[in-house]
This record gives C-alpha cells, structure tokens and sequence, in this order.
C-alpha cells in the first residue's frame, strides 16, 4: 500500500505534524511526505502549457508528486485551517493540480492515475468552520483521481488542547487508517 500524505502546516512540532506522527507510526506500506511550507513546489502560474499538453512546464519538486500519484493508493491531505481554508502553501501545492483538470476539460484525455482512497485531516484553534476547508480538500482530492474519500476528521480546539491529547480525533484516525486498509480498488 502506498500513501501520499500532503502537510499544508508551517510548524515543525504543531497540531498537524503531531497527529502525522501518530498516523505514520501505524501506517502500512510505504508513504512520502510533501510538505507544503518547505518543498520546493511553486504555484501554478496558468501558463496554460497543460491546456494542450500532459504534464506540467514548471520543473520542481511537484514532478516526484507526479509520478507518485501514477500508483499510489492513498492519498491523505493534512492541514490547518486558516481563515476556513486550507493554509496558502497548500493551496500553493494543490493549484498545481491543474495538470489533472486541464487533461479532462481541455484535452479530453484521461489522467491515467490509479484509483485512489481519500483522506482529510484539519486541525483549527477554536474559530471553528472547517467546512470550507474541507470542501477545498475534496475538490482537490478528486483531481487525483480519489473515487472514495472519508469522512473529515479534525481537532478544531487545539488553543486549549493539542491535536495529539485529542482522543476523539486519535480515534477519527485510527478508523481513517483502517478506511486504508479495506476494500483496495484493483
Ligand atoms: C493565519 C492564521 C489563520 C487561522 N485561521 C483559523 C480559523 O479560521 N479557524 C480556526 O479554528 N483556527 C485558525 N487558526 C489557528 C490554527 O488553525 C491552529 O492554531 C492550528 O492548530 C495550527 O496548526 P499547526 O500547529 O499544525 O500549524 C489560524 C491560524 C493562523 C496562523
């Protein structure tokens, strides 16, 4: 099994890497990491090179994501919310997949990306509203080509609570992992 994890947070010890620790500590299979506020993956500058073209013309690291996107059979969006949003890098990362709806829209082909499970985990202070957020990631986990995409699990009080002292995300978590886990599209 192999599963595509994005971390849209800024803080190397925050509420988002935390609760990544738990779930990568009993994650099956091999995943790869993107980190949104410190791989070098630029926005995407509507160049509309992949309005005629597969692919995408800016070189960086999104070309690896690329390619792990060809197989992988999870993918998993972490991230804060920031004004009801997913935080701008990963926002940033996520435009990049344009690539995915130019393909359908303009060039009518087919994305050729495997199948995919989808999971969103958000973590927010205690303004609430993660629904916004939530939406983005959903929209931007079908462009991967997600068929089944799992219930939001989230920790939205974490000024008075971290993330990682949540039981009842710990245990939104651990059913996301299990989610994984079953029923594997061929
Ligand atoms: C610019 C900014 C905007 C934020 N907006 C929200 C918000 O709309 N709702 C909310 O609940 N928390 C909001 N927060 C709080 C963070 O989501 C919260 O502290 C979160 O736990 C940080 O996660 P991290 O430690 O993984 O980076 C915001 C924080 C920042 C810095």
């Amino acid at each position: 099994m192999k599963t595509l994890i994005f971390n849209g947070s800024p803080r190397k010890n925050g509420d988002t890497a935390g609760l990544l620790k738990f779930l990568t500590d009993r994650l099956s299979g091999e995943y790869k990491i993107v980190d949104a506020y410190r791989c070098n993956i630029s926005p995407c500058l509507d160049c509309r090179y992949c309005q005629k073209q597969s692919g995408c013309a800016v070189k960086d690291e999104m070309q690896e994501v690329y390619e792990y996107l060809k197989d992988c059979d999870n993918v998993l969006i972490a991230s804060p919310v920031y004004f009801s949003e997913l935080t701008g890098k990963m926002l940033d990362v996520g435009s990049r997949l344009q690539t995915y709806y130019c393909g359908k829209r303009f060039r009518k082909e087919d994305s050729g990306l495997k199948p995919k499970k989808g999971a969103v985990l958000l973590v927010g202070g205690g303004d609430g509203k993660p629904e916004k957020a939530y939406e983005t990631a959903k929209t931007l986990l079908r462009l991967m080509n997600c068929k089944d995409i799992f219930e939001m699990i989230g920790s939205f009080h974490t000024d008075a609570l971290p993330a990682k002292e949540d039981t009842q995300v710990l245990a939104g978590v651990e059913r996301m992992l299990q989610f994984f886990l079953e029923t594997r599209w061929a």
